[in-house]
């Protein structure tokens, strides 16, 4: 599936993430899809995970990338929808094998936890590799769904 827009969102604690990383996507010339939060008020994880499960459903994005301060209350909402392969990865090589192995297409990371040269790193790994695809894999995220 072509790329062309990449849905954003994060709670309070990846707000500073997501802004660094909707301008990376921007100069890659992707659309970007942000559905907050964008300020520093307290909010619920859970609820952006879904924001950006619907909009991955809906089409209105073919990607997504999910911000909290683990990453992992919100990869844990994220893939609460079946629909959703979301990786919570804090180094490039899980970033690319979630593509390779598992077709991930929901990037989770926790702002607290990795810094933005490392998320960045992340986030290219993630948009750069393509589903190895093949019998088993195929067959393995059959499962998933
Ligand atoms: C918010 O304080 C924090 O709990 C949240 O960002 C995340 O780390 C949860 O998994």
């Amino acid at each position: 599936m072509t790329v062309k827009t990449v849905a954003l969102a994060s709670d309070h604690a990846g707000t500073q993430m997501k802004a660094e990383l909707k301008d990376a996507l921007a100069k890659r010339g992707l659309e970007v899809l942000d559905l907050g939060t964008n300020g520093p008020e307290s909010v619920d994880y859970p609820d952006f995970a879904d924001a950006l499960a619907a909009a991955i459903r809906d089409g209105r994005a073919q990607r997504g990338v999910l911000i909290c301060g683990t990453g992992i209350g919100i990869s844990i909402a994220a893939n609460r929808h079946r629909h959703i392969r979301a990786a919570l990865c804090s180094d490039p090589t899980s970033a690319r094998l979630s593509r390779e192995h598992n077709d991930a297409n929901v990037l989770a990371l926790g702002a607290r936890v990795v810094g933005i040269e490392i998320a960045k790193d992340c986030l290219t790994a993630f948009l750069d590799t393509p589903f190895e695809g093949g019998e088993r894999h195929s067959r393995r995220v059959g499962k998933l769904g």
